[in-house]
């Protein structure tokens, strides 16, 4: 990076007051009340290609969308689970590189070995993103059974989760960005109340993809929706994320027993492996983490504007990659079930620890912890989330 580049990268440091969150590099994105509104008139409208992702092995039809922003940055969808397939963005020298773990079409998305291991890669999650203890909960004196799909847990929706249905598509050029719906009926996978759910990705020129989430119901129930994107911001140029530098916005993270379910306790990082408050190589102390990390951390700003929660340097590529959410916490997973039986896009074979998730959202389990934020939707309630994931480059001498 050059000097000017690396003045101006200080100087807006200093702006945003962001002196704690080493490694942070600017500003929080645009946000309008909860929901950020996409840049729609600062940007010349975009073309959004448009092709066939292939059938569904119930032989629905699958569409992929690409977005591309001046820059060339370039994000492919799937409207099969409203799914990141593909993030190009480029290295210190101006190299494009896909930064997610993902497939080319949706053969992969459905393939047993892909269904075997689950990881769920850059699909929308929900209604209810990660576990739900022994899959029931109690909601205005009702008890809820939902599918058991992990273990003895409730994880990521069950059976049939958000990543495994088509939504409906709608382009929205004007804003460089993708609209996507779905209608999720009462009593599905065990939950109460239709809910309908969009999730709006945005491109922006600053190289930022924005994800704007909103859900109506007409019951109450719970929703906790995310994307489960895996993140190599080496680009398959390194097989595992081990090397890559991440920092944390968050003090301390939810306790949980044997089956990743909290215990209610919030436990302070400090002195701990768990403590990521300043940069640290993700592989540092990862040995000392039994099963590596899949812990959620509670975000140490808890206002609900958005606020800075990660960033990740890759420092032989020089891409970084910050984190911006409406969300009180966020659930780093170093992709510990990666285990060589899938092989993606590039021909990349995705072993442990391969890819690396920074899932936004509310914490595990809240359901049935009311000391936790809570993720109850009412009918007339407007559930609203947004997450930011911004893509730069640093010098290496820098890390
Ligand atoms: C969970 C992991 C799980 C992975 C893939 C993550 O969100 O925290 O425990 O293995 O998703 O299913």
């Amino acid at each position: 990076m050059g000097l000017q580049k690396k003045l101006l990268l200080l100087a807006l440091v200093g702006i945003a007051g962001a002196t704690s969150l080493t490694g942070c590099s600017g500003d929080t994105p645009k946000q309008e009340g909860t929901e950020m509104t996409a840049t729609a008139n600062e940007q010349p409208t975009m073309e959004i290609k448009q092709e066939s992702f292939g059938k569904t092995k119930e032989g629905q039809e699958t569409n992929l969308y690409t977005l591309t922003n001046e820059h060339g940055m370039q994000v492919k969808i799937s409207d099969y689970g409203a799914t990141v397939t593909s993030i190009l963005v480029p290295d210190k020298e101006g190299k494009l590189g896909n930064v997610v773990l993902g497939f080319d079409d949706q053969s992969g998305y459905q393939s047993p070995a892909y269904l075997k291991s689950g990881p769920y890669f850059g699909a929308t999650i929900g209604r209810y993103g990660n576990r739900i203890a022994k899959g029931k909960f109690t909601l205005e004196g009702q008890e809820y059974k939902l599918a058991t799909n992990n273990g003895t847990n409730h994880l990521h929706g069950g059976n049939k989760g958000f990543d495994k249905v088509v939504w409906q598509a709608e382009p929205l050029p004007k804003q460089n960005a993708l609209k996507l719906t779905y209608v999720s009926a009462d009593g599905e996978e065990g939950y109460p109340g239709q809910l309908t759910s969009t999730v709006t990705y945005t491109l922006t020129n600053d190289n930022e993809l924005k994800i704007a989430y909103a859900a109506t119901t007409d019951k109450t129930t719970h929703v906790n929706l995310t994307n489960h994107s895996y993140f190599n911001l080496a680009a398959g140029e390194a097989k595992d994320i081990l090397n890559h530098n991440l920092t944390l916005n968050a003090e301390r993270y939810t306790v949980v027993d044997e089956t990743l379910i909290p215990t209610g306790e919030l436990r302070n990082v400090s002195g701990t492996p768990m403590d990521f408050t300043k940069p640290q190589p993700i592989g540092s102390r990862i040995k000392e983490v039994p099963g590596g990390y899949d812990h959620n951390y509670v975000l140490t700003d808890t206002s609900k504007k958005l606020k800075h929660a990660a960033t990740v340097v890759e420092p032989a590529s020089g891409r970084m990659m910050e984190v911006f959410t409406t969300e009180p916490g966020i659930q780093f997973y170093s992709g510990n079930f990666l285990d060589g039986t899938i092989t993606g896009s590039g021909n990349n074979t995705y072993g442990k620890h391969y890819g690396f998730a920074l899932e936004t959202q509310h914490f595990p389990d809240t359901p049935n912890q009311p000391q936790f934020p809570t993720t109850v939707l009412k009918p007339g309630e407007t559930y609203e989330s947004a997450t930011v994931y911004r893509f730069s480059v640093l010098d290496s001498k820098q890390e």
